[in-house]
């Protein structure tokens, strides 16, 4: 599904070049649930932006469904973020002064879709997650988790084929990032593909392949089913 070759990110602070991304080679295949580990500063927040186009590489070639996507324009580039993607981020990123269903309901809007068909819609995500009793609630009325599984309901709005998460449980207890976790592992079951970024070993096994990342390359990569035969 999407191909990395050679991907490089700088950034110059002043005359100080600063290498967030050093010739990145990585492959994610259809149906892969990855997580990213590594150092703060080893540039996972990075990556995980590049694979979201949300950031360009500064070299390097980006592969989706075997095209060349790399030098697409910003539009384009935005086209793809929506058809393709779904974004979850520590803090949620809900809008304060929406309810839990219109949260859900800004990307149908944005994709078009006629307002019974997006109401339906919505509804029925946050079902899925659990939500179905909160519709009406604002974020600063729902603990972490449930804002994070509104989050998580708005981000399969239009059908991502990738979900991508940065520290998804970064802000919850324990109890609640677990929750978190074993809904990503089902949505991964029925089809969804996941990259989450972690600083917390324990969630890292509920992926099926850990990426780990040092000084912005990668220093292992291995399934978790491996990891754990040899623990
Ligand atoms: N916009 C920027 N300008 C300059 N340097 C940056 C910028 N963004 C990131 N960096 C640097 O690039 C490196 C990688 O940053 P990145 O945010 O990817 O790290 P991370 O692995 O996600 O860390 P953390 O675990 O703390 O979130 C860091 O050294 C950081 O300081
Ligand atoms: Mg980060």
């Amino acid at each position: 599904m999407i191909r990395l070759e050679g991907i490089t990110k700088e950034y110059f602070m002043g005359d100080v070049e600063i290498r967030a991304l050093d010739n990145i080679h990585l492959e994610i295949k259809r149906g892969e649930f990855v997580s990213i580990m590594g150092p703060s500063g080893s540039g996972k927040s990075t990556l995980l932006n590049i694979l979201g186009v949300l950031d360009q590489p500064s070299s390097g070639a980006y592969y989706l469904e075997d095209v060349d996507i790399t030098h697409l324009r910003d539009k384009e580039l935005a086209q793809i973020r929506n058809r393709h993607f779904g974004f979850i981020f520590q803090s949620y990123n809900l809008f304060p002064e929406l309810t839990a269903l219109e949260n859900v309901i800004v990307p149908l809007t944005y994709a078009g879709k006629p307002k019974a068909e997006r109401i339906e819609r919505a509804k029925s995500l946050l079902v899925d997650v659990g939500m179905g009793h909160r519709l009406k609630h604002l974020p600063t009325q729902l603990s972490g988790g449930e804002q994070q599984r509104v989050a998580i309901a708005r981000a399969l709005a239009n059908n991502p084929t990738l979900i991508l998460a940065d520290e998804p449980t970064g802000n919850l207890a324990t109890d609640q990032g677990s929750e978190i976790m074993t809904l990503l592992q089902k949505l991964n079951s029925l089809g969804t593909t996941i990259v989450i970024v972690t600083h917390d070993p324990g969630i890292s096994t509920y992926g099926k392949r850990l990426v780990k990342l040092r000084d912005g390359a990668i220093v292992e990569d291995r399934a978790i089913a491996e990891i754990k035969k040899d623990a």
